[in-house]
């Protein structure tokens, strides 16, 4: 993990008030793992104190500055995929480049192969379940799962089409893609569950490992649904985040055991848990 100021390279305006932020960050991009996620830091906001956690989308190696689409060498852009909902995310719509940020990362324990993949061996396919902005916590994995040689499904839901960006950067990693949105403009009219129920109920024989990440509702009811059918299921938590640090334990959650055991920080021993471990009711900040 390294606390370092890096410089914006390009701010790409998507769909939907979505931006993809690429970072120029050689060590930390070429730190991260699958699943882990970024601390950003707006300099010069002091309304904006707290760091802003945000997945760490992809990492790319730099463009030569010769040949705008050769890419070269190991990873040193961090991709951030993000969406404005308020004031910090608002302000990194504005970056430009050659602007800079503090960029605390990678941190977090995300979806690491040395746990997921003896599950998913043991499996038919991966379901990766994503919610909104919780795609952006799943590229790195389905890439990762992808160069084993495992198949996976993405299954992805959204509010409205804008919502569902990103989705190309998935296709030559997935067997199948499964889309939904709320208002019914893409894909499936309703939540993503509901096709992802329907999936698992016509496929009743086999065994899913379930992926997930998302707004609380959409875990949950995945989670409800991997219990009733018997599956495996990792699920990536969005708490809100004071530190990232595992100090102020702002971001904890309760888990199954007692006392202190029973809560966990989402920015350490997260984001990603099992989901059997993770206590699904709606808590603010634990007293401990
Ligand atoms: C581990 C982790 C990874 C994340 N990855 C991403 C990502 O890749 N892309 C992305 O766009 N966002 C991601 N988020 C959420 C992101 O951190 C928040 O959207 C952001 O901090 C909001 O800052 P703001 O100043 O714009 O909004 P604020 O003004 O702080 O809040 C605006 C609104 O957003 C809600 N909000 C704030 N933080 C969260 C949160 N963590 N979860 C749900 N609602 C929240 C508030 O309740 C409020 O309604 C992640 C969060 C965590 C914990
Ligand atoms: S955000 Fe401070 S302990 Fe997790």
């Amino acid at each position: 993990m390294y606390d370092d100021i890096v410089a914006v390279v390009k701010n790409e305006p998507l769909t939907g008030g979505h931006f993809l932020l690429n970072l120029h960050s050689p060590r930390q991009a070429q730190a991260t793992r699958p699943g882990q996620f970024a601390m950003v830091r707006l300099l010069g906001h002091m309304d904006v104190l707290l760091r802003r956690p945000m997945s760490i989308y992809d990492v790319k190696p730099a463009v030569s500055p010769q040949d705008q689409l050769a890419p070269v060498g190991s990873p040193e852009i961090i991709q951030l995929l993000y969406k404005i909902v308020g004031r910090g995310t608002r302000l990194m719509a504005e970056l430009k480049p050659g602007d800079q940020v503090g960029l605390l990362g990678p941190l977090g324990h995300g979806f690491f192969e040395e746990e997921y993949l003896p599950l998913a061996e043991k499996v038919d396919e991966i379901l990766l379940v994503a919610g909104g902005i919780g795609i952006a916590a799943l590229l790195l994995p389905a890439r990762q799962i992808a160069k084993a040689g495992l198949r996976q499904q993405l299954f992805f839901g959204g509010r409205t089409r804008d919502d569902l960006v990103a989705v190309e950067d998935f296709e030559s990693h997935v067997q199948g893609i499964t889309l939904a949105t709320e208002n019914g403009s893409r894909g499936h009219g309703g939540y993503v569950t509901e096709p992802l129920a329907r999936y698992l109920g016509d496929h009743r024989h086999q065994q899913f490992l379930f992926m997930a990440c998302g707004p609380w509702a959409m875990l949950r009811a995945s989670v409800e649904l991997a219990r009733q059918y018997g599956h495996s299921c990792l699920v990536s938590m969005e708490n809100r985040m004071g530190c990232g640090l595992g100090v102020c334990l702002g971001c904890s959650i309760r888990v199954v055991g007692t006392g202190h055991a029973a809560y966990e920080r989402v920015c350490t021993e997260g984001p990603v848990f099992q989901a059997e471990k993770v206590i699904w009711e709606r808590e603010e900040i634990p007293r401990i």
